[in-house]
């Protein structure tokens, strides 16, 4: 419990310091924890936050592990990180994670934020997670349904945020009668070069290299992944925007709204590749922003709201951060 730099602990890798850093492994270990620091920051794998500010109090890592599977049936610790569970699993042919190879990030987060890729979000394998609850100390469990998963949201990030520390998340995942899900272009593209009859592999193979291809390793450049959210409109709002701009891809959503890809949006304005000092948009996904090496939290958020300016000024479209800011 000293004093920490999170640089260490989030794949932004900016340098911020906080007065009390602890790592639980245990349920017990947490509930301590939150007694001693009731109002301690929750910290999984770091890969969707940006440290603004040095944090004046406490930061509790969530290090619980294990994994235990049981007719396909995987539980899973909130510590445990995303990739390995994804590997793990393709190791014994248990499919249905496989398009979300490579996401960074641990478990926990996962049912969070409602992880998604390649034409998959994990609520599609998702049965319970279990959850402590910060006022009572109990251990919840919240079926699919009453997370209320959405694009990149549930009701741990809206009603129940900062209420409950997820604690661990099952999923049920299939060797039999396994529907691979190859629709997404990029995904599509790398399997058409592969020998029928495709594997859980082959895809899990292919997404790894479609993203390395697009995306950098946060091991070499900071970065937490997309830091904006694709926006959906409202039907009028949409017609509008492809009205004005014809090229525009869009993407149709039940209900008569279409959501529009951030990272052409902040393209077109022509920030792709732009960088200042040690931060930047990265030129090859312009949704993704990057701190090359010494850059502040402050430097990325100020280049982040610049961003939205300009998207807002030449679409009328506001950009929703999908990183959460410390
Ligand atoms: N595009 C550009 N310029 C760019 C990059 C992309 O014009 O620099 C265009 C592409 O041509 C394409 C569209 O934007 O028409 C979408 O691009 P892409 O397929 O790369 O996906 P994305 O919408 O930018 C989303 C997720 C990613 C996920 C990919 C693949 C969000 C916020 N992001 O990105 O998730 O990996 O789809 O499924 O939904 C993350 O959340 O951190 C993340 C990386």
């Amino acid at each position: 419990t000293v004093c920490v730099n999170l640089a260490d602990h989030t794949t932004f890798g900016v340098t911020a310091l906080c007065d009390t850093f602890i790592e639980v492994s245990t349920t017990a270990e947490l509930r301590a924890a939150l007694n001693d620091y009731p109002t301690a920051r929750i910290l999984g794998g770091g890969s969707n936050v940006l440290v603004a500010n040095d944090i004046p109090g406490a930061v509790i890592k969530i290090c619980l592990m294990g994994i235990a599977e049981e007719d396909g049936l995987v539980t899973v610790g909130a510590g445990e990180t995303w990739h390995d569970v994804v590997s793990w699993a393709v190791d014994r042919d248990l499919g249905g994670l496989e398009n979300l190879a490579l996401i960074p990030g641990t478990v926990g987060a996962a049912p969070m934020q409602n992880i998604g890729a390649y034409g998959m979000e994990q609520e599609e394998c998702f049965v319970h997670l279990e959850a402590l609850d910060k006022t009572s100390g109990d251990i919840v469990k919240f079926t699919r349904s009453e997370c209320e998963f959405g694009y990149r949201t549930s009701i741990f990030k809206t009603s129940h945020r900062d209420k409950y520390v997820i604690t661990s998340v099952s999923y049920q995942l299939t060797t039999t009668a396994n529907r691979l899900n190859i629709s997404y272009k990029d995904v599509a593209i790398g399997l058409a070069q592969r020998q029928a009859p495709l594997t859980i592999r082959d895809v899990f193979e292919v997404v790894v290299a479609v993203r390395k291809a697009k995306l950098p390793d946060p091991a070499e450049i900071g970065n937490a992944g997309s830091f904006f959210k694709n926006p959906v409109l409202k039907s009028e709002a949409a017609s509008k925007l492809m009205a004005a701009h014809p090229g525009i891809p869009c993407y149709q959503q039940d209900g008569g709204e279409v959501k529009f890809p951030a990272a052409w949006l902040i393209d077109q304005a022509g920030w792709k590749g732009f960088r200042d000092g040690d931060v930047g948009v990265h030129a090859n996904q312009a949704l993704v922003l990057v701190n090359y090496a010494a850059a502040t939290g402050k430097q990325v958020l100020d280049l982040s709201v610049k961003v939205q300016t300009s998207v807002r000024e030449k679409f009328g479209v506001t950009l929703e951060r999908e990183v959460n800011v410390w």
